[in-house]
């Protein structure tokens, strides 16, 4: 029988415990495996190489994004470290314009010292992308809806471009998660998570994992990295992730719903110079995200009027956005970005990023026009 994505999610880790019935998992925090008497190891050797509830988490989240093999990672960014140690010096990167700032600053400040040469490409326009590709090229990096400017690339495309120059796409789907957005089925070779966001959901585990849609030879060298290095999701960590995917689909479309209205409540707010949300008609990017997005996700940024100095006396007098940096929990937070990326970063300084929670959006859109009217 084939299942809804919502049935598989639902069920994450819910198949009976063998010796026990126990519907939700166990957590094996065993760091070693006994062998048999012939020194032969069962399934499971070394935690460091593989573990029972991590495998758990992450067999699920292979099934849900419709990949091979996924695996599990200590937070989102040592997934996107590994990614960068699987490549060879030489080898060249493409990078979205608009990125996460850890991930632009994790290349730039380390990987390219290892030999990495990256190029960063505004990839709503496929010629620069075209044109940015070299017979060097082994990935092209996307995240749709960007961090935190919410770009939509258009991840076939990109797909296209990047298999006839002979690299892989690795798609970020972090903000999406596979409820909205199937890279795999776009065409992407692999995919990255943060689990701390909507994965686990709550704000209480720090977590990554890649996908891959084949077990490729970058597969087979990022799983020696993993098992080799350590970084590897904890099992408390595992089974937290599990617990958050079993209510994702439920909590993201309500996010989703709430995202969408507050985005148009807000374009037509007097204090607020634009909007940036896919799922207004309005945005750039619409198009390509009615037909690659179920939904279109609980992110959401604007531009406050007045510069800066108006964006964050917003973020200090709302009450029920939290100022923390993050998403994807239950609980809203809005954030000015400029100030958390420092000098140098291309956000622009009245842009506050808003991650919607589970609270009721009537209430968040008159917090909001309090903090905005002021
Ligand atoms: C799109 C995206 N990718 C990756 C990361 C990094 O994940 P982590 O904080 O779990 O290391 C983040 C964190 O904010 C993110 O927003």
């Amino acid at each position: 029988m084939t299942w809804n994505l919502d049935t598989h999610l639902a069920r994450t880790g819910t198949e009976p415990d063998p010796h026990t019935g126990a519907l939700a998992p166990p957590i094996h925090t065993a760091s070693t495996y006994a062998r048999d008497s012939d020194g032969n190891p069962g399934a499971f050797v070394y935690s460091r190489l593989s573990n029972p509830t991590r495998q758990q988490f992450e067999e699920a989240l292979a099934l849900a994004e419709g990949g091979r093999r996924a695996m599990g990672f200590s937070s989102g960014m040592t997934a996107a470290m590994t990614i960068c140690q699987a490549l060879d010096p030489g080898d060249h990167v493409i990078l979205p314009h608009d990125i996460y700032f850890g991930v632009r600053t994790l290349i730039a400040n380390h990987f390219v010292r290892w030999g990495l040469e990256v190029t960063e490409v505004d990839q709503r326009d496929l010629n620069a992308v075209q044109e940015a590709l070299k017979p060097t090229t082994r990935l092209v990096w996307v995240e749709t809806p960007s961090n935190p400017q919410l770009n939509v690339i258009d991840i076939r495309a990109m797909a296209r471009l990047t298999h006839s120059a002979g690299a892989q796409l690795l798609v970020d789907n972090t903000w999406s998660t596979p409820l909205i957005t199937r890279p795999i089925e776009l065409g992407a070779d692999i995919v990255l998570h943060s689990v701390t966001k909507y994965l686990g959901g709550h704000s209480d585990v720090l977590g990554g994992a890649l996908v891959f849609a084949k077990e490729d030879e970058r597969c087979q060298r990022v799983v020696e990295l993993s098992g080799e290095g350590g970084a590897v999701l904890d099992p408390f960590g595992a089974w937290l992730a599990m617990r958050g995917m079993r209510s994702l689909g439920p909590r993201l479309r309500h996010q989703c719903e709430s995202a969408l209205r507050i985005a148009k409540w807000l374009s037509a707010h007097s204090q607020v110079e634009s909007v940036n949300y896919p799922g207004l008609a309005s945005h750039p990017g619409h198009e390509i995200a009615r037909s690659q997005m179920a939904l279109y996700g609980g992110m959401l940024s604007f531009l406050v009027k007045g510069g800066a100095a108006n964006a964050l006396r917003v973020v200090n007098r709302s009450h029920l956005f939290a100022n923390a940096t993050s998403l994807g929990g239950t609980e809203s937070l809005m954030e000015h970005r400029a100030s958390i990326e420092g000098k140098g970063s291309p956000t622009p300084d009245n842009l506050l990023r808003v991650s919607v929670g589970l609270e009721h959006a009537e209430d968040l859109m008159a917090d909001l026009d309090q903090a905005l009217s002021a």
